[in-house]
């Protein structure tokens, strides 16, 4: 079975290019058909463009956090319109909610940089730290309407080293997540084809 995602980030995109690197390497049996971004001027986006993969810019003007309702139906339009079969969140720093989610129902991934249920939100490796826990991780799981609240599909811990900072901590969780996506993907069409 091949799948066709779509993928919605904010920022550099290295979740992104995990996943596209896995792709390229024949491990994972897909196609990143449109790479939209609510930020004009992120490196995802012109990750995506140099593949030669259709971009876009979400329009939240006027919205510092929120997704307005009628951009996420401008989002899904395009992403059914690309033949999404599969959304993932990477990096994709506001909250999806209905109209959405209505559009890819059980459908769209979410990468997250703390072992949920715990750590949901912003920075969560800084959480993690700040809270004095000895383990971290990501985890890939299913969005529903709460936030970083949906069924978990994959999830990796660490342990928190002695003179451990926020940066460390986060790129290592950074290399975990880029390991880990890809895995999820994998996961996702084994169970698929297994349900058929
Ligand atoms: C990743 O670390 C991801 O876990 C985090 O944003 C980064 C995006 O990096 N996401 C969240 O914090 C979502 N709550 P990338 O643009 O290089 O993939």
């Amino acid at each position: 079975m091949h799948m066709v995602l779509g993928i919605l980030g904010s920022g550099s995109g290295s979740n992104m290019q995990a996943i596209l690197d896995a792709i390229d390497s024949g491990t994972l049996n897909a196609r990143i058909s449109i790479v939209l971004s609510d930020c004009p001027d992120a490196l995802i986006l012109e990750r995506a463009r140099k593949r030669g993969i259709e971009t876009g810019v979400i329009d939240c003007s006027g919205f510092r956090n929120k997704f307005p309702d009628e951009a996420q139906r401008e989002t899904a339009q395009r992403l059914l319109a690309a033949g999404v079969e599969v959304v993932c969140l990477a990096g994709f720093l506001r909250l999806v909610k209905r109209p959405l989610l209505d559009f890819f129902p059980n459908k769209i991934l979410n990468i997250h940089p703390s072992l949920l249920p715990a750590f949901p939100g912003l920075e969560a490796w800084k959480q993690a730290l700040d809270a004095g826990v000895t383990e971290a991780g990501c985890t890939v799981h299913f969005v529903d309407e709460g936030m970083d609240t949906g069924p978990i599909l994959l999830q990796e811990s660490l342990p928190i080293l002695a003179g451990e900072t926020a940066d460390s901590l986060h790129a290592r969780i950074q290399c975990i997540e880029r390991r880990i996506y890809p895995d999820a993907l994998r996961k996702l069409l084994r169970e698929n084809l297994s349900a058929h």
